[in-house]
């Protein structure tokens, strides 16, 4: 279950008010991001995929942290019935699918972390959750950015980026410029104005 534009917008705004910061401007660039991805593959829809865009990191919500945040959005998802925003947010954090691919800390408890891992385990990815993955990977929270800049930018912050994290990445992005038939600057450009 997904909700409406206008809820999952009052969600974030109210989200917001608990944990100030970059972080909402970030959702809503990444949503913008997937839905105009979306709009130009003929398989996925414009509007789920602002949605899931714009609450992928609903988990900031509850202060800051870095794998909690995964754990609160998916949590605080499941709660309100919305159990495809609940999968994105999970699934945004996880390219490769494995949770010691995560970078930052891993500060959520071992049961809590157990739980994720079983989660991710029994799911089969589909094109929402590459498509929020990549354009995460593309949005910083001021517009969207060269995707090797931004992740070296993620590198220098945090002080390395697996390698295999950073190669399907750039797979991701060849995948959906393949799909999308053109390259994703071009189309992030086009369909701005
Ligand atoms: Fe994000």
């Amino acid at each position: 279950m997904l909700p409406t534009k206008e809820e999952a917008e009052r969600i974030l705004e109210e989200a917001e008010i608990c944990n100030p910061g970059l972080w909402g401007n970030h959702s809503r660039i990444v949503a913008e991001c997937a839905k105009k991805l979306a709009i130009v593959c003929d398989d996925l829809d414009g509007e789920k995929s602002y949605i899931l865009g714009l609450l992928h990191d609903i988990g900031r919500k509850f202060g800051i942290k870095h794998l909690g945040h995964v754990y609160d959005g998916y949590k605080y998802m499941m709660k309100l019935g919305y159990d495809e925003v609940a999968r994105i947010c999970l699934t945004h954090s996880f390219c490769n699918q494995k949770i010691n691919c995560y970078i930052g800390n891993f500060d959520i408890a071992e049961l809590e972390q157990k739980e994720l891992e079983t989660v991710l385990n029994s799911l089969t990815y589909d094109d929402y959750d590459r498509l929020i993955q990549l354009c995460d990977c593309l949005a910083s929270g001021e517009g969207i950015m060269d995707i090797e800049e931004r992740m070296k930018d993620v590198k220098r912050r945090y002080g390395s980026y697996p390698p295999e994290k950073w190669n399907k990445n750039l797979e991701l992005k060849a995948y959906f410029e393949n799909k999308a038939g053109n390259d994703i600057y071009v189309l992030m450009r086009k369909t701005d104005k």
